[in-house]
Protein backbone atom coordinates (compact mmCIF):
# COMPACT_ATOMS: atom_id res chain seq x y z
CA UNK A 1 0.00 0.00 0.00
CA UNK A 2 1.68 3.30 -0.92
CA UNK A 3 0.40 6.54 1.12
CA UNK A 4 1.10 10.24 0.09
CA UNK A 5 0.82 12.36 2.68
CA UNK A 6 0.92 16.18 2.60
CA UNK A 7 2.23 18.20 5.35
CA UNK A 8 1.55 22.41 5.38
CA UNK A 9 0.41 23.41 8.96
CA UNK A 10 3.23 25.81 9.08
CA UNK A 11 6.22 27.29 7.07
CA UNK A 12 6.96 24.27 5.28
CA UNK A 13 5.38 22.21 2.54
CA UNK A 14 6.60 18.53 2.48
CA UNK A 15 5.07 16.00 0.46
CA UNK A 16 6.43 12.01 0.64
CA UNK A 17 5.20 8.53 0.15
CA UNK A 18 5.28 5.85 2.24
CA UNK A 19 4.62 2.26 1.43
CA UNK A 20 3.48 -0.46 3.51
CA UNK A 21 2.36 -4.67 3.70
CA UNK A 22 0.63 -5.86 5.77
CA UNK A 23 2.27 -5.12 9.33
CA UNK A 24 5.72 -4.91 7.80
CA UNK A 25 7.66 -1.81 8.94
CA UNK A 26 6.65 1.50 6.84
CA UNK A 27 9.71 1.87 4.01
CA UNK A 28 10.18 6.03 2.76
CA UNK A 29 9.98 5.71 -0.74
CA UNK A 30 10.26 9.54 -2.05
CA UNK A 31 10.06 12.60 -0.24
CA UNK A 32 10.12 16.56 -1.49
CA UNK A 33 10.10 19.94 0.61
CA UNK A 34 9.89 23.50 0.75
CA UNK A 35 11.11 25.78 3.66
CA UNK A 36 9.71 29.06 3.70
CA UNK A 37 12.05 30.31 5.93
CA UNK A 38 13.98 32.57 3.66
CA UNK A 39 10.24 34.51 2.91
CA UNK A 40 9.58 34.76 6.69
CA UNK A 41 12.55 35.93 7.61
CA UNK A 42 12.74 39.42 6.47
CA UNK A 43 9.30 39.50 9.26
CA UNK A 44 11.20 37.92 12.29
CA UNK A 45 8.70 35.18 12.19
CA UNK A 46 5.48 33.26 10.27
CA UNK A 47 3.03 35.57 8.31
CA UNK A 48 -0.28 33.27 8.02
CA UNK A 49 -1.13 34.76 4.36
CA UNK A 50 1.88 34.62 2.91
CA UNK A 51 2.33 30.98 4.39
CA UNK A 52 -0.61 30.06 2.93
CA UNK A 53 -0.40 31.50 -0.94
CA UNK A 54 3.59 29.67 -0.64
CA UNK A 55 1.96 26.78 0.23
CA UNK A 56 -0.47 27.04 -2.76
CA UNK A 57 2.39 27.70 -5.17
CA UNK A 58 4.56 24.94 -4.04
CA UNK A 59 2.47 21.35 -3.20
CA UNK A 60 1.35 20.19 -6.45
CA UNK A 61 5.61 20.94 -7.94
CA UNK A 62 6.15 18.97 -5.00
CA UNK A 63 4.21 16.00 -4.80
CA UNK A 64 5.04 15.07 -8.69
CA UNK A 65 9.16 15.44 -7.35
CA UNK A 66 7.83 13.08 -4.17
CA UNK A 67 6.21 10.53 -6.56
CA UNK A 68 9.30 11.11 -9.27
CA UNK A 69 11.49 10.14 -6.88
CA UNK A 70 9.69 6.84 -5.73
CA UNK A 71 8.90 5.73 -8.79
CA UNK A 72 5.57 5.80 -8.30
CA UNK A 73 2.78 7.21 -10.89
CA UNK A 74 0.39 8.68 -9.27
CA UNK A 75 -2.34 6.06 -9.96
CA UNK A 76 -0.40 3.62 -7.54
CA UNK A 77 -1.11 5.75 -4.41
CA UNK A 78 -3.81 4.15 -2.37
CA UNK A 79 -4.19 6.87 0.45
CA UNK A 80 -3.60 10.33 0.42
CA UNK A 81 -2.70 11.66 3.99
CA UNK A 82 -3.02 15.32 4.59
CA UNK A 83 -2.08 17.22 7.85
CA UNK A 84 -5.66 18.27 9.65
CA UNK A 85 -4.24 20.27 12.37
CA UNK A 86 -3.19 21.91 14.46
CA UNK A 87 -1.76 24.12 13.00
CA UNK A 88 -2.10 28.00 10.78
CA UNK A 89 -5.67 27.62 9.46
CA UNK A 90 -5.30 29.12 5.85
CA UNK A 91 -1.87 27.14 5.44
CA UNK A 92 -3.31 23.66 7.11
CA UNK A 93 -6.75 24.11 4.38
CA UNK A 94 -3.95 24.56 1.33
CA UNK A 95 -2.53 20.51 1.94
CA UNK A 96 -6.20 19.47 3.00
CA UNK A 97 -7.93 21.06 -0.14
CA UNK A 98 -5.08 19.36 -2.53
CA UNK A 99 -4.88 16.63 -0.94
CA UNK A 100 -8.93 16.15 -1.21
CA UNK A 101 -8.97 17.25 -4.68
CA UNK A 102 -6.12 14.25 -5.53
CA UNK A 103 -8.34 12.19 -3.88
CA UNK A 104 -11.58 12.60 -5.77
CA UNK A 105 -9.39 12.68 -9.00
CA UNK A 106 -8.13 9.17 -8.11
CA UNK A 107 -11.29 7.79 -6.24
CA UNK A 108 -8.66 6.96 -2.91
CA UNK A 109 -10.15 7.40 0.00
CA UNK A 110 -8.16 10.04 2.55
CA UNK A 111 -6.65 10.06 6.04
CA UNK A 112 -6.39 13.62 8.29
CA UNK A 113 -3.32 13.13 10.80
CA UNK A 114 -2.65 15.05 13.90
CA UNK A 115 0.51 16.94 13.32
CA UNK A 116 2.22 15.64 16.19
CA UNK A 117 1.20 12.42 15.97
CA UNK A 118 3.03 12.71 12.97
CA UNK A 119 6.14 14.06 15.12
CA UNK A 120 5.89 11.34 17.56
CA UNK A 121 5.97 8.46 15.24
CA UNK A 122 8.41 9.63 13.04
CA UNK A 123 11.42 7.99 15.06
CA UNK A 124 9.84 4.61 13.62
CA UNK A 125 11.55 5.85 10.00
CA UNK A 126 15.10 5.58 11.37
CA UNK A 127 17.25 3.34 10.78
CA UNK A 128 17.10 2.34 15.18
CA UNK A 129 13.11 2.39 15.11
CA UNK A 130 11.70 2.35 18.97
CA UNK A 131 9.35 -0.14 20.51
CA UNK A 132 5.83 0.34 21.98
CA UNK A 133 5.33 1.32 25.16
CA UNK A 134 7.61 4.53 25.66
CA UNK A 135 7.49 8.18 27.22
CA UNK A 136 7.88 10.76 24.64
CA UNK A 137 9.05 14.15 24.93
CA UNK A 138 7.41 16.09 22.39
CA UNK A 139 9.50 20.08 21.65
CA UNK A 140 8.59 21.66 19.04
CA UNK A 141 7.75 25.79 17.87
CA UNK A 142 3.43 25.18 19.60
CA UNK A 143 4.43 22.04 21.57
CA UNK A 144 6.01 21.20 24.71
CA UNK A 145 4.40 17.52 26.33
CA UNK A 146 5.74 14.48 27.63
CA UNK A 147 3.52 11.75 26.82
CA UNK A 148 2.99 8.17 27.67
CA UNK A 149 2.90 6.40 24.28
CA UNK A 150 1.56 2.56 24.72
CA UNK A 151 0.91 2.23 20.94
CA UNK A 152 -0.97 3.86 17.54
CA UNK A 153 -3.37 6.11 19.24
CA UNK A 154 -2.29 5.21 22.45
CA UNK A 155 -1.51 8.50 24.22
CA UNK A 156 -1.96 9.61 27.84
CA UNK A 157 -0.22 13.20 28.82
CA UNK A 158 1.45 13.28 31.68
CA UNK A 159 2.74 16.81 31.31
CA UNK A 160 3.21 20.04 28.97
CA UNK A 161 3.45 23.66 28.99
CA UNK A 162 1.67 26.15 30.85
CA UNK A 163 2.56 29.01 28.71
CA UNK A 164 5.08 29.18 26.19
CA UNK A 165 6.86 25.93 24.15
CA UNK A 166 10.33 25.06 24.50
CA UNK A 167 11.09 25.71 20.77
CA UNK A 168 9.36 29.24 21.30
CA UNK A 169 11.43 30.27 24.24
CA UNK A 170 14.77 29.15 21.85
CA UNK A 171 12.95 31.63 19.24
CA UNK A 172 11.67 34.26 21.66
CA UNK A 173 15.12 34.85 23.33
CA UNK A 174 17.12 34.64 19.83
CA UNK A 175 14.78 37.54 18.61
CA UNK A 176 15.94 39.62 21.67
CA UNK A 177 19.95 38.69 21.02
CA UNK A 178 19.22 39.88 16.97
CA UNK A 179 19.27 36.31 15.49
CA UNK A 180 16.67 36.16 13.62
CA UNK A 181 14.10 33.62 12.55
CA UNK A 182 13.87 31.01 13.55
CA UNK A 183 16.12 31.21 16.42
CA UNK A 184 16.50 28.40 17.63
CA UNK A 185 19.26 26.56 15.90
CA UNK A 186 21.09 30.20 15.30
CA UNK A 187 20.68 30.52 19.23
CA UNK A 188 22.14 26.92 19.43
CA UNK A 189 25.12 27.63 16.84
CA UNK A 190 25.94 30.86 19.55
CA UNK A 191 25.58 29.15 22.26
CA UNK A 192 28.64 26.69 20.99
CA UNK A 193 31.27 29.51 21.81
CA UNK A 194 29.61 30.79 25.08
CA UNK A 195 29.67 29.49 28.98
CA UNK A 196 26.40 28.06 30.19
CA UNK A 197 26.84 29.42 34.16
CA UNK A 198 27.95 33.29 32.82
CA UNK A 199 24.34 34.38 33.55
CA UNK A 200 22.32 32.69 36.35
CA UNK A 201 18.68 32.23 34.27
CA UNK A 202 15.65 30.35 36.48
CA UNK A 203 15.00 26.94 35.99
CA UNK A 204 11.05 27.27 35.90
CA UNK A 205 8.99 24.40 37.60
CA UNK A 206 12.24 22.40 37.64
CA UNK A 207 11.65 21.39 41.71
CA UNK A 208 8.00 21.00 41.57
CA UNK A 209 6.82 17.68 42.16
CA UNK A 210 4.96 17.52 38.08
CA UNK A 211 5.59 17.13 34.40
CA UNK A 212 4.38 20.46 33.67
CA UNK A 213 7.06 23.07 31.83
CA UNK A 214 6.90 26.81 31.88
CA UNK A 215 9.52 29.12 30.04
CA UNK A 216 7.55 32.60 29.92
CA UNK A 217 9.32 33.70 32.99
CA UNK A 218 13.01 32.28 31.25
CA UNK A 219 12.18 34.70 28.24
CA UNK A 220 11.71 37.29 30.68
CA UNK A 221 14.92 36.59 32.58
CA UNK A 222 17.11 36.80 29.72
CA UNK A 223 15.35 39.96 28.63
CA UNK A 224 16.32 41.43 31.32
CA UNK A 225 19.83 40.43 31.54
CA UNK A 226 19.93 41.42 27.71
CA UNK A 227 18.92 45.35 29.12
CA UNK A 228 21.50 44.96 31.75
CA UNK A 229 24.32 44.72 28.53
CA UNK A 230 23.59 47.51 27.79
CA UNK A 231 23.26 49.15 24.33
CA UNK A 232 26.43 47.36 22.64
CA UNK A 233 27.37 43.82 24.25
CA UNK A 234 30.13 42.04 22.75
CA UNK A 235 30.04 39.26 20.76
CA UNK A 236 31.20 36.87 24.09
CA UNK A 237 28.55 38.39 26.41
CA UNK A 238 25.93 37.47 23.90
CA UNK A 239 27.41 34.12 23.48
CA UNK A 240 27.19 33.62 27.44
CA UNK A 241 23.80 34.41 27.20
CA UNK A 242 22.83 31.81 24.88
CA UNK A 243 24.70 29.72 26.39
CA UNK A 244 23.30 30.23 29.32
CA UNK A 245 19.61 30.50 27.90
CA UNK A 246 19.98 26.82 25.81
CA UNK A 247 21.32 25.40 29.64
CA UNK A 248 18.50 26.64 31.32
CA UNK A 249 15.89 25.10 28.48
CA UNK A 250 17.94 21.89 28.20
CA UNK A 251 18.04 21.62 31.99
CA UNK A 252 14.43 21.91 32.19
CA UNK A 253 13.32 19.21 29.29
CA UNK A 254 16.07 16.59 30.63
CA UNK A 255 14.63 16.66 34.13
CA UNK A 256 11.24 16.73 33.47
CA UNK A 257 11.61 13.29 31.08
CA UNK A 258 13.60 11.61 33.08
CA UNK A 259 11.34 12.45 35.70
CA UNK A 260 8.66 11.13 33.33
CA UNK A 261 10.67 7.92 33.23
CA UNK A 262 11.32 7.24 36.47
CA UNK A 263 7.15 7.71 37.25
CA UNK A 264 5.99 5.60 34.37
CA UNK A 265 8.77 2.86 35.10
CA UNK A 266 9.22 2.98 31.36
CA UNK A 267 13.18 2.50 30.20
CA UNK A 268 12.62 4.00 26.31
CA UNK A 269 12.39 7.73 25.73
CA UNK A 270 11.45 8.85 22.18
CA UNK A 271 12.29 12.81 21.73
CA UNK A 272 10.11 14.28 18.39
CA UNK A 273 9.67 17.94 16.99
CA UNK A 274 12.26 20.81 15.85
CA UNK A 275 13.87 21.12 19.50
CA UNK A 276 15.11 17.78 19.32
CA UNK A 277 17.72 18.45 16.60
CA UNK A 278 19.32 20.03 19.86
CA UNK A 279 23.10 18.91 19.74
CA UNK A 280 23.14 19.96 23.71
CA UNK A 281 19.97 18.23 24.55
CA UNK A 282 20.28 15.13 22.50
CA UNK A 283 24.15 15.21 24.32
CA UNK A 284 22.30 15.51 27.64
CA UNK A 285 19.66 13.19 27.51
CA UNK A 286 22.05 10.78 25.76
CA UNK A 287 24.18 10.81 28.61
CA UNK A 288 21.44 10.73 31.48
CA UNK A 289 19.63 7.88 29.95
CA UNK A 290 22.60 5.32 29.38
CA UNK A 291 23.54 6.08 33.09
CA UNK A 292 20.18 4.98 33.69
CA UNK A 293 20.00 1.67 30.97
CA UNK A 294 17.19 3.49 29.18
CA UNK A 295 17.11 3.57 25.30
CA UNK A 296 16.89 6.84 23.42
CA UNK A 297 15.30 7.49 20.01
CA UNK A 298 15.13 10.31 17.45
CA UNK A 299 14.14 11.06 14.21
CA UNK A 300 16.85 11.31 11.58
CA UNK A 301 17.78 14.83 11.76
CA UNK A 302 15.96 15.94 8.76
CA UNK A 303 12.69 14.66 9.82
CA UNK A 304 13.01 16.62 13.19
CA UNK A 305 11.20 19.71 11.96
CA UNK A 306 7.88 19.63 9.80
CA UNK A 307 7.92 17.12 6.72
CA UNK A 308 5.89 14.81 4.27
CA UNK A 309 7.40 12.04 5.31
CA UNK A 310 5.94 11.87 9.23
CA UNK A 311 2.21 12.28 7.86
CA UNK A 312 2.57 9.55 5.51
CA UNK A 313 3.91 7.43 8.29
CA UNK A 314 1.23 8.10 10.70
CA UNK A 315 -1.47 7.38 8.42
CA UNK A 316 0.38 4.14 7.09
CA UNK A 317 0.49 3.07 10.83
CA UNK A 318 -3.59 4.10 11.68
CA UNK A 319 -3.73 2.46 8.67
CA UNK A 320 -1.85 -1.00 9.70
CA UNK A 321 -3.32 -0.46 13.59
CA UNK A 322 -7.13 -0.71 11.49
CA UNK A 323 -7.75 2.71 13.29
CA UNK A 324 -7.85 5.12 10.33
CA UNK A 325 -11.10 6.43 9.58
CA UNK A 326 -10.77 6.31 5.83
CA UNK A 327 -12.83 8.95 3.94
CA UNK A 328 -14.46 9.24 0.55
CA UNK A 329 -16.77 12.38 0.78
CA UNK A 330 -13.80 14.50 0.04
CA UNK A 331 -15.71 17.56 1.96
CA UNK A 332 -13.07 18.57 4.29
CA UNK A 333 -12.48 20.46 7.44
CA UNK A 334 -9.24 21.44 9.47
CA UNK A 335 -8.60 22.03 13.54
CA UNK A 336 -5.98 24.50 13.88
CA UNK A 337 -6.80 23.34 17.31
CA UNK A 338 -6.71 19.44 18.36
CA UNK A 339 -6.27 17.73 21.25
CA UNK A 340 -3.86 14.65 20.13
CA UNK A 341 -6.03 12.52 22.50
CA UNK A 342 -8.97 12.96 19.89
CA UNK A 343 -6.45 12.27 16.63
CA UNK A 344 -8.82 9.25 16.00
CA UNK A 345 -11.80 11.35 15.73
CA UNK A 346 -13.06 12.31 12.06
O1 LIG B 1 8.57 20.80 14.87
P1 LIG B 1 8.89 22.09 14.20
O2 LIG B 1 9.60 22.07 12.88
O3 LIG B 1 7.62 22.96 13.97
C1 LIG B 1 6.55 22.98 14.80
O4 LIG B 1 5.69 22.04 14.70
O5 LIG B 1 6.53 23.92 15.63
O6 LIG B 1 9.76 22.92 15.28
C2 LIG B 1 10.25 24.19 15.01
C3 LIG B 1 10.96 24.68 16.26
C4 LIG B 1 11.38 26.14 16.17
O7 LIG B 1 11.01 26.77 17.37
C5 LIG B 1 12.90 26.05 16.03
O8 LIG B 1 13.57 27.18 16.56
C6 LIG B 1 13.20 24.80 16.82
O9 LIG B 1 12.16 23.92 16.49
N1 LIG B 1 14.51 24.22 16.47
C7 LIG B 1 15.55 24.16 17.32
C8 LIG B 1 16.63 23.55 16.60
N2 LIG B 1 16.18 23.26 15.34
C9 LIG B 1 14.88 23.67 15.30
N3 LIG B 1 15.68 24.58 18.60
C10 LIG B 1 16.87 24.38 19.20
N4 LIG B 1 17.94 23.84 18.58
C11 LIG B 1 17.87 23.41 17.30
N5 LIG B 1 18.94 22.85 16.71
ZN1 LIG C 1 5.91 20.43 13.82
Amino acid sequence: MNILGIESSCDETGVAVVSVEGGGVPVLRGAALHSQIAMHQAYGGVVPELASRDHVRRVLPLTEAALAEAGLHREEVDVVAFTRGPGLAGALLVGAGVACGLAAALNRPTLGVHHLEGHLLSPFLSADPPRFPFVALLVSGGHTQLMRVDGVGRYEMLGETIDDAAGEAFDKSAKMLGLGYPGGPALSRLAEHGRDDAFDLPRPLLHQPNLDFSFAGLKTAVMTAWKRLGPAPTEAQKADLAASTQAAIVEVLCTKALRALRETGLDRLVVAGGVGANARLRAQLNAACSRRGVRVHYPELHLCTDNGAMIALAAAMRCQAGLAQLGRDYRFSVRPRWDLALAGEA
